[in-house]
């Protein structure tokens, strides 16, 4: 009886995982152009605005402080799509997309060989903690026309320690952004969790 429980939760959470697997694969196989408007557009009014709504409590924070305090570990841990199209080793070869050691601080979409989509290459300046931040919270809204087919990752705690995980992808990494010293926010921030 238990056993047959047990088979019956077993393929349920297998067609799941066989559902999530083709969605990510679909989105690899399926040209990004498919959708290039969203619902929204969110490179500003992000902080308040889709963030808060989907977590009504917690105020948006600087991404210094959740830098501060982000797991780099984790971070690796949530890297795990991205692996699909992207190495994280050093000297790793593009995949569909270009490697990612050593990104926090290189030009946007420099990686000699990587066919960039048109509005990376016109994108210009190099990869900050706050522009990976953007990126990563929604690519196409950052980058229009981006051939990253990644919907991006909403929770900025997550965006933080995976910004944490690419930081240390350095021989030489760069330095965590100053936390304003008596910056308002943080104080209520630490207290809670
Ligand atoms: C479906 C494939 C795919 C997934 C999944 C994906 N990426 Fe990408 N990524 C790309 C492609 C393709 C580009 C090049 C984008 C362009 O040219 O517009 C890119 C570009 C980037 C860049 C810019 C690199 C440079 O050289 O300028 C960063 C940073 C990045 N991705 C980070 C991530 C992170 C972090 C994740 C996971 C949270 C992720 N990507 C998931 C395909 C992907």
């Amino acid at each position: 009886m238990n056993m047959e429980v047990n088979k019956m939760a077993g393929a349920v959470l297998g067609s799941l995982l066989a559902v999530m697997a083709l969605g990510v694969f679909s989105d690899a196989i399926y040209a990004p152009d498919a959708m290039k408007k969203p619902g929204y557009d969110l490179p500003a009014a992000q902080e308040g605005g889709a963030e808060a709504a989907a977590k009504p409590a917690a105020p948006a924070q600087p991404l210094p402080v959740l830098l501060a305090k982000a797991d780099a570990q984790k971070g690796q841990a949530d890297t795990k799509p991205c692996t699909t199209c992207h190495s994280f080793d050093k000297g790793g070869a593009a995949k569909i997309g270009p490697p990612l050691y050593g990104v926090v601080g290189r030009p946007k979409g420099s990686v000699a060989g990587f066919g960039y989509s048109d509005g990376m290459k016109a994108k210009g300046g190099d990869w900050t903690f706050d522009d990976l931040n953007q990126f990563i919270t929604s690519p196409k809204a950052y980058v229009s026309g981006t051939k990253m087919s990644y919907a991006g990752e909403a929770d900025a705690e997550k965006r933080a320690d995976i910004i944490a995980y690419l930081r240390t992808l350095s021989d030489n990494p760069v330095p965590l952004p100053a936390v304003a010293a008596a910056a308002p926010a943080a104080a209520p921030a630490a207290e809670k969790k």
